[in-house]
């Protein structure tokens, strides 16, 4: 018997993998409602003899995925995407996204971007009126990540954001080390009042590889509820 949360996050993913057809390349996203996802599109493959192939966006999910019977290939083999499906930490009325919290955004924006839609699976309580509230991650890589780091909080103090915390993403004692080889920057802002601005300012900082700001990146967003109803905005 899944709890209230957990059903929310399967019956979301459930529907999603409706929007699967044959033939599909199909981007697989990073999570606990990802994870679902996958299952639920391994069963499809294994009973309907459903033909796709899955690009995964981290280490974990390529695992999950293998695990359940459907064909893994890169993102170089694929080029191009049918669908990406993954969840989210926060999205908006927009549909702009925070995504990171499981650390895998570089791969997961990526595979989102190469694709022509993008269906984000999850469950109500993530919506929110305004990006933020939900730290936001950003990658650095190792090299001078403390130089990357007051270098953001000076940008952070020039837009006049609210919140200004960063704290360096850990694994028990030491940095958190992502599927690339990068750390983590988590953004303490409680509220984004210019995603877009914030966004594009965060990736001129020098070693900063990518942010968790998806801006017009998604397509629909697919919630689940406790209940097991399920809703499609798109
Ligand atoms: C992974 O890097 C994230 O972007 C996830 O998509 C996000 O953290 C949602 O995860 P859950 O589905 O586990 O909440």
């Amino acid at each position: 018997e899944l709890s209230p949360i957990d059903k929310a996050k399967f019956v979301a993913a459930k529907r999603a993998v409706d929007f699967v057809e044959d033939g599909m390349k199909v981007g697989l996203g990073t999570g606990s409602t990802a994870a679902w996802m996958v299952r639920c599109l391994g069963e499809r493959v294994r009973e309907e003899g459903l033909r796709i192939k899955g690009v995964p966006t981290s280490a974990r999910t390529a695992m999950l995925a293998r695990e359940v019977g459907i064909d893994v290939i890169s993102l170089d083999q694929a080029r191009w995407l049918d669908v990406t499906i993954d969840g989210a930490d926060e999205f908006d009325g927009e549909f702009n996204l925070i995504k990171g919290g499981g650390g895998a955004l570089l791969q997961e924006k990526i595979v989102a971007t190469a694709s022509d839609r993008m269906i984000v699976i999850t469950d109500a309580s993530k919506e929110v009126e305004t990006l933020g509230a939900f730290p936001l991650p950003v990658e650095v890589i190792p090299f001078g990540w403390q130089t990357s780091k007051a270098l953001l909080e000076e940008l952070l103090i020039s837009l006049d954001v609210m919140g200004r915390e960063t704290t360096l993403r850990m694994n028990g004692a030491v940095a958190y080390v992502t599927d690339e080889g990068n750390h983590i920057l988590d953004l303490h802002l409680n509220r984004i009042g210019n995603a877009r601005q914030l966004a594009m300012a965060l990736n001129q900082i020098p070693g900063v590889v990518e942010n968790g700001l998806f801006m017009d990146i998604c397509d629909t967003v697919v919630i689940g509820y406790g209940d097991g109803r399920v809703e499609t905005r798109d």
